[in-house]
């Protein structure tokens, strides 16, 4: 056996990071691009104790994991802390995002930089398919709250929580 046969193939892994506050098909969209360009794609919900969500963190991963179970090679969970140190505690050397439209660039742009310098992770950005090109969860929430129909926003077990969620307030 050669040295080269006999190493252990370099697992490739990417994170899709976010509030999820609730998935919407534009973040399923862009998770499942990346599921098959990486060989594990980890979805971090990344914890922010400033902002009250609709849906608490174990809701939303509870939600992902569903939205995400047929692809396979997903891992969902939550993190509190900087994504640099999400991404140095499991060897993942690539951010993936979804770019909607030009007014997504200019931030993003920054926190790609700021994540760059501070660790050498590299951020990938994923032109959204069109058809979700304006779709965000605080949009949908938005909508929804209104009565507005969102079902073909989300999956339908989003939907149905969200109504639910809502019919509580
Ligand atoms: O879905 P969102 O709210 O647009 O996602 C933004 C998110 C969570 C990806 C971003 O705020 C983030 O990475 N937060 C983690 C804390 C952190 O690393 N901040 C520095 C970014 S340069």
């Amino acid at each position: 056996m050669t040295g080269s046969e006999s190493e252990e193939p370099q697992v490739r892994r990417a994170v899709c990071p976010g509030s999820f506050d609730p998935i919407t098909n534009g973040h399923l969209d862009i998770i499942a691009r990346a599921s098959k360009l990486y060989d594990v794609v980890h979805v971090a919900v990344m914890i922010n104790k400033s902002k009250q969500g609709l849906f608490t963190v174990e809701e939303r991963i509870e939600l992902i994991r569903r939205a995400t179970a047929e692809y396979g090679n997903v891992e969902v969970e939550a993190f509190h802390g900087l994504l640099v140190d999400f991404c140095k505690q499991r060897d993942i050397p690539a951010i993936v995002k979804g770019l909607r439209a030009v007014s997504d660039f200019d931030y993003e742009l920054q926190m790609a930089q700021m994540n760059n310098g501070l660790s050498g992770v590299e951020t990938l950005f994923v032109p959204t398919n069109p058809t979700y090109s304006f779709l965000s969860s605080s949009l949908v929430k938005e909508v929804a709250a209104w009565g507005g129909d969102v079902s073909h926003l989300v999956p339908d077990f989003v939907f149905e929580a969200l109504t639910e969620r809502l019919g509580e307030k």
